[in-house]
């Protein structure tokens, strides 16, 4: 009896490893690694574990009982990344092009689940064909238990997707309420309604790749957050978050030895002489961060405002900048939207956040107006109002108007706010101010140009200064730019045990 079972087993085991190499073959020929290959590149070689491996379909209808569907197309386990214990899955398109079934849907959750309560990310691959259209409602009951997982996980663990395939209709809410979404070029494809239910209900030819490609989801819709241009380069990606990010929401990232920041960078010759030229924000990050080490987050999407990871004195921080190289470093619907979600993750993971402002104010026009910007713009006031983790900000040059405001000033809770001393903090630029305070004066002089000239130089030296804010407390300190690591270290020491208590609510109700 026991070698019988022992023997049924092996047969077992023997048609899930026939599956894979068929799993290779089918892959291969469309560019993409199989389901266990990838998930054995993402972790620490030796460190992964399946579980439910022989989990098969919940159903019988239309012909799914002639059908063997190895693990029901999806391979669950848990493993360690760096070192880092991690839960993950990873679809199989070679199993019924990877579509989500009952059983299919099961496995996920149960891992989601064990991810909640050991509390350790959970890191989804997303390659399929969508609910399994043979199991009908019960495809679609396993699709909505997994969105309720990712809400319950949200603020709990971190939540990563990948997406190395299609992730087609409902499927791509998992991944939309997930922290970060990994893309790779030629390979992902993400779409509500596809290219055939387009050209039927629009009559309009477009091509998967045009519709929901990698680069799209990238550079326009905003859905992802990493873009790679092969699956190794996403996995190196993903390994690299990792070290950034906590387990779950009860502890700080793994801290690393601290290092200076490369030499190459130095701000007094990164800031040009002119404050109407500009310069890359980044190189300032790289400046200020331990090894000039920055893991940029959404670099093609709303490139306005610059958000991502470093570490200080070993310890991760969260940056958020505006970047002068792009629209003078506005803010607008989408770079809001990118700062106040990304806000909300430092927040909720005990990520304390930096700021680095040269704003010239909220972008203008209809355009703006009419998608919603008084509504996104309010997100990231939201964000940071409502985070309690260390707030550090440092104005370097413009910080005028409603960006003054929304780049964690004092007003919005920041623990600490420098300021260069060539910042620039006032309502509205020196030009626009003064032909509004001024109109009359300089209308009626008799040189209305020479007038004009001399009022604008009165305001900067009146308000486009850092020393009216000094003088009422809204900045703690003027400092000189090569002093800033100095100056954030300090202020990150110093707010280490930081306390805010929060008034008791359910929930706040953000602008979303
Ligand atoms: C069952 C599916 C499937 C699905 C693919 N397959 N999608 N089986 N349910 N949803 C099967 C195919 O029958 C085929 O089986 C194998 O997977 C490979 O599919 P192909 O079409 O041959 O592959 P390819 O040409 O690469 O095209 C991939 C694809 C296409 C673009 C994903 O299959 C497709 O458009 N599928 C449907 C996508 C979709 O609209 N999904 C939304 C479903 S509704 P064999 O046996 O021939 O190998 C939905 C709502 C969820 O998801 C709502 C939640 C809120």
């Amino acid at each position: 009896m026991l070698r019988q079972l022992v023997d049924f087993f092996f047969k077992k085991k023997r048609q899930i490893d026939e599956s894979e190499q068929i799993a290779k073959e089918k892959q291969k020929k469309q560019g993409k690694l199989t389901a266990r290959e990838r998930i054995e590149r993402i972790v620490d070689p030796g460190s992964f574990h399946e579980w439910d491996m022989f989990v098969q379909q919940a159903s019988t209808e239309l012909g799914l009982d002639k059908k063997f569907l190895p693990r029901d197309g999806v391979i669950t386990g848990t493993a360690s990344i760096m070192g880092h214990p991690i839960c993950i899955y990873a679809q199989d398109f070679s199993v019924a092009g990877g579509s989500l079934g009952l059983a299919h849907a099961r496995k996920i959750t149960k891992i989601m689940d064990h991810a909640i309560k050991l509390g350790i990310p959970i890191i989804g691959i997303n390659d399929s064909g969508g609910a399994r259209i043979q199991e009908g409602v019960n495809s679609l009951a396993g699709y909505g238990e997994i969105f309720y997982r990712n809400t319950k996980a949200s603020g709990v663990v971190p939540q990563i997707s990948i997406i190395l395939g299609p992730c087609a209709g409902g499927a791509v809410y998992s991944p939309a309420l997930t922290d970060f979404v990994f893309v790779v070029d030629k390979i992902s494809k993400m779409f509500i309604t596809g290219p055939e239910v387009i050209k039927t209900v629009l009559g309009e030819e477009i091509s998967m790749e045009e519709l929901g490609g990698a680069r799209v989801q990238a550079e326009i819709a905003g859905n992802a957050h990493f873009f790679a241009e092969s699956e190794e380069e996403c996995f190196e990606q993903v390994k690299k978050l990792v070290t950034f990010i906590p387990w779950n929401n009860k502890k700080k990232a793994d801290p690393f030895p601290p290092k200076p920041p490369k030499v190459d960078y130095k701000i007094s010759q990164i800031i040009p002489e002119d404050p109407r030229q500009p310069y890359d924000a980044r190189d300032v990050i790289k400046a200020i961060v331990d090894d000039s080490d920055f893991l940029e987050i959404m670099p093609h999407f709303a490139p306005n405002v610059v958000i991502g990871f470093a570490r200080m004195n070993g310890e991760t921080i969260g940056i958020v900048a505006n970047q002068p190289l792009v629209l003078a470093g506005v803010l607008d619907v989408d770079s809001s939207d990118k700062a106040a979600r990304f806000i909300r993750f430092c927040d909720a993971f005990n990520i304390p956040l930096l700021t680095l402002v040269d704003i010239p104010g909220y972008l203008p026009g209809v355009d703006q107006e009419h998608s919603g910007v008084i509504r996104h713009g309010a997100k990231i006031l939201y964000a940071y109002s409502e985070a309690t983790v260390p707030k550090i900000t440092v104005i370097m040059r413009k910080a005028y108007g409603g960006g003054y405001i929304a780049m964690c000033s004092r007003h919005l809770g920041a623990d600490f706010v420098f300021a260069w001393p060539m910042a620039e903090i006032a309502v509205m630029g020196p030009e626009g101010a003064a032909n509004i305070i001024y109109k009359n004066e300089i209308a009626n002089s008799p040189n209305p140009e020479e007038t004009r000239k001399q009022k604008v130089q009165e305001y900067i030296e009146k308000f486009a200064n850092p020393f009216v804010a000094a003088s009422n407390g809204y900045i703690d300190a003027v400092i000189e730019p090569d002093e800033t690591r100095k100056y954030v270290l300090h202020s990150l020491f110093i707010s280490k045990n930081k306390m805010e208590q929060v008034l008791p609510k359910k929930h706040g109700i953000p602008p979303f």
